[in-house]
């Protein structure tokens, strides 16, 4: 029996060629909305699938796509899958670590620089033709060179942004994070580990790079907005759902802190519509990896992983690796 993959958003036409010379491919490049139960009904004689972060492989997608064998994210992240259910399932989750890791530490870096200097609003405020003069304090952001970086989470897109930080910027940066880097990646990366208050208290900005979990929902509420300085930015590169958006949008209004550069949501795409009605935050719609180098390493990483698991068995990121190792798949 031929292998079916599925291919669940649109993507490059040549990976999708790639993917065809190896298996029946079904693609979406119409982009057609998922439901969830369009999406589970999709997978139901799939043995592979190339996902997105917005494609969520849970319990019930899993039950019903009795032949599914891997599940390749194209993206780092891989909070929509169910991981434990996967690996019961004997599941392959693959993930794409590396290739993006530059690209969305220069997306760190341009996010804080629109934040600090308050590009958006400015170029908004230009192209309503409400420019009739120069004057000393129009759209007077925060200094970025020599202040102090806050990072929370220190993998391998917070040390793109600690080096660019450090050696670009001289800025001084603190980072908090489970695990303490050794000295020599402190060194490389010109970067301090501290507590969370004290990065809270002490950053001028704070850059969000934590992957989502249970443990990371709400790393930032209320009470860490309140530790702040009411001239300090935040910016969320990581994920939806690390923020509380609706007590950010609340602080950003009353300008308990300065502004914020949001890359992801709580519930995208919908975003807090709170978060739309204040100027200073800017929004992008999660892009942080979006250059089209980057992307097309992304997906062929992807389908690297398809079809080095369907021909030898093994894949190239693995996210729970032990399900390679175990007998026979599927209960
Ligand atoms: C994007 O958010 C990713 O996880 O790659």
């Amino acid at each position: 029996m031929s292998i079916q993959v599925v291919i669940a958003r649109p993507n490059f036409p040549e990976v999708i060629e790639r993917l065809k010379q190896h298996f029946d491919v079904i693609d979406n490049q119409q982009d057609r909305p998922w439901t969830p139960q369009s999406w589970s009904e999709a997978l139901t004689h799939a043995d592979g699938v190339m996902t997105t972060g917005a494609d969520p492989v849970n319990q019930v997608v899993l039950t019903n796509a009795k032949r599914l064998r891997i599940c390749a994210n194209m993206a780092v992240g891989y909070n929509n899958f169910d991981l434990p259910a996967m690996t019961a399932h004997g599941v392959v989750g693959t993930n794409t670590p590396d290739v993006l890791t530059e690209t969305t530490a220069d997306f760190g870096f341009a996010l804080l620089m629109a934040t600090a200097r308050r590009i958006s609003e400015s170029e908004h405020f230009l192209r309503s033709g409400q420019w009739r003069e120069w004057r000393y304090d129009m759209f007077a952001g925060t200094e970025v060179h020599g202040s102090t970086l806050g990072i929370i989470g220190m993998g391998r897109i917070g040390q793109g942004i600690a080096r660019r930080a450090s050696k670009g910027f001289g800025m001084q940066v603190l980072y908090h994070n489970r695990s303490q880097l050794s000295p020599e990646m402190e060194a490389e990366c010109g970067a301090r580990w501290v507590d969370k208050a004290t990065l809270l208290r002490e950053a001028d900005h704070v850059m969000l790079v934590v992957p989502y979990s249970a443990a990371t929902h709400h790393t930032i509420v209320e009470a860490e907005l309140a530790q702040m300085k009411p001239t300090a930015t935040l910016i969320n590169l990581a994920r939806g759902g690390i923020v509380d958006d609706a007590a950010l949008a609340k602080a950003l209004k009353e300008r308990r802190i300065a502004a914020a550069g949001l890359d992801v949501f709580e519930g995208e795409p919908t975003v807090h519509p709170d978060l739309l009605t204040v100027t200073n935050v800017v929004l992008t719609p999660h892009i942080a990896s979006a250059t089209v180098k980057t992307r097309l390493a992304m997906a062929n990483l992807a389908a690297d992983n398809l079809i080095q698991y369907f021909q030898h068995g093994r894949v190239l990121t693995p996210v729970n690796p032990d399900v390679l190792n175990a007998p026979q798949r599927r209960v």
